[in-house]
């Protein structure tokens, strides 16, 4: 029974958690879009620093910016926050129900190191707080005068602390957690910078005071940060679905790649909707990167299988393997504490079966090592190299 109202709560919130992060990214392209094709025209309002035309659901709208105060404050301003906020804590929540729950599952794998399930959410939490404290001390330096060399240095951060946890967490968990502190760094800059500047300068405002520009300066600066991370986690949030993306050696590189793929994409939409030529070498970039992403997860996990080797495919030694270290959770009545049905309808019990997922099972345990998750029933090197043979060999049937 439990388990039955946990899967559903994780599905629960998982809804609320996609629902919230498209509102919160769907605003912000919105914005991005609106900001960068603002047109001055002669005759504004005074104070008015462009306006756009936009036509939507049977109806025409004016947009005007203003970058100060307009002679008259409205009564009621939008702020747009809490949809930053419901995606965070929503994630968080999941984060909580399917990585920090079952920790041993999904967190740790003991190939990698063997961590406690409370150390490993420890340092995954630690993490999350401190990667956020470096990347605001590093938009605060000197550094972050030149947006250039700001962004470098965050990529360098960014991918060193991928490499990091991939020593630390299973693939899956290590993956997750970039993903988790790519969005904390996006919605602590709304929670942290961009709201809380944007408070005090309408406050200046209201009162008939100059706001200081380095609060705007700095507003600005997070939200650029943000346009140009948003691709990038979301490539992270669907792709740990993907054994490839999250579970190959070289799963660290590959995010590595994603992250300058996504930039370059967003690079390309701000430049068009600004009305500057588009920089169509972008897709040729994207492209390339995403090329090498493909190659990249195609280094086996499991080293290769020489002719020698697969002449001697041992299929009875096949079935003991999954039996003994797959069938605890893919089995029709699962013996697995908390899998109460074979996960992702994957049945791994007879002959039959275990042909049928020949494909799947390379997959997951040889060329990736997504199964066992973080290796709980101890697939050994050896066992690995049993089923990779048995692959090459066209997987035949017994
Ligand atoms: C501790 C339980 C457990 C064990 C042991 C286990 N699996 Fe899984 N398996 C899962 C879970 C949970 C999922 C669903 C993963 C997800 O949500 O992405 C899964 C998914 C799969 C899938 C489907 C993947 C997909 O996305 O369609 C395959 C194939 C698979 N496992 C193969 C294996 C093989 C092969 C082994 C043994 C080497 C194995 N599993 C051992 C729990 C287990």
């Amino acid at each position: 029974m439990e388990a039955i109202v946990w899967d559903w709560a994780a599905l629960g919130i998982r809804w609320l958690h996609v629902i919230a992060g498209i509102a919160w990214i769907g605003s912000s392209f919105y914005f991005i879009h609106l900001d960068l094709s603002l047109r001055q025209r002669p005759d504004l309002p005074t104070g008015a620093h462009g306006e756009a035309w936009q036509v939507h659901g049977g109806g025409f709208y004016n947009m005007v910016k203003y970058l100060v105060a307009p002679s008259r404050m409205p009564d009621k301003l939008t702020w747009f926050m809490w949809e930053a906020y419901t995606t965070w804590l929503s994630g968080m929540a999941l984060m909580t129900i399917v990585y920090y729950w079952a920790a041993s599952l999904y967190l740790i794998d003991g190939a990698v190191l063997a961590l406690d399930p409370w150390a490993a959410i420890a340092i995954s939490l630690g993490g999350l707080a401190a990667g956020w404290i470096v990347y605001d001390l590093l938009c605060r330096s000197p550094l972050g005068r030149n947006d250039t060399t700001l962004a470098a240095a965050g990529f360098v951060v960014l991918v060193g602390l991928a490499f990091a946890y991939s020593q630390i967490f299973s693939g899956r968990g290590a993956f997750m957690q970039m993903g988790a502190l790519i969005g904390t760094m996006m919605v602590a800059n709304v929670f942290l910078v961009i709201i809380p500047n944007q408070r005090k300068v309408a406050a200046d405002l209201v009162a008939g005071r100059t706001p200081d520009p380095a609060l705007g300066h700095a507003a600005k600066q997070r939200s650029l940060h943000n346009n140009y991370l948003t691709l990038p986690v979301i490539f992270v949030m669907i792709g740990n679905h993907t054994p490839l993306a999250f579970a190959s050696r070289w799963s660290w590189l590959m995010l590595a790649i994603v992250l300058v793929v996504g930039a370059v994409i967003r690079h390309f939409f701000n430049q068009r909707h600004k009305g500057a030529p588009s920089p169509w070498w972008t897709w040729g970039v994207a492209a390339a990167g995403m090329l090498a992403v493909v190659w990249l997860s195609a280094q086996p996990a499991t080293p290769a299988v020489d002719e020698a080797q697969e002449s001697r495919v041992d299929l009875v030694m096949v079935g003991e393997i999954v039996e003994s270290r797959c069938s605890v959770c893919h089995a029709a009545e699962p013996v697995w504490d908390g899998v109460t049905s074979a996960p992702k309808g994957v049945l791994l019990e007879t002959p039959a079966q275990i042909h049928r997922q020949a494909r799947a099972i390379g997959l997951q345990a040889v060329t990736t090592h997504a199964m066992p998750p973080g290796n709980i029933t101890g697939l050994e090197a050896a066992e690995r190299q049993v089923l990779a043979t048995w692959i090459a060999a066209g997987a035949p049937a017994w």
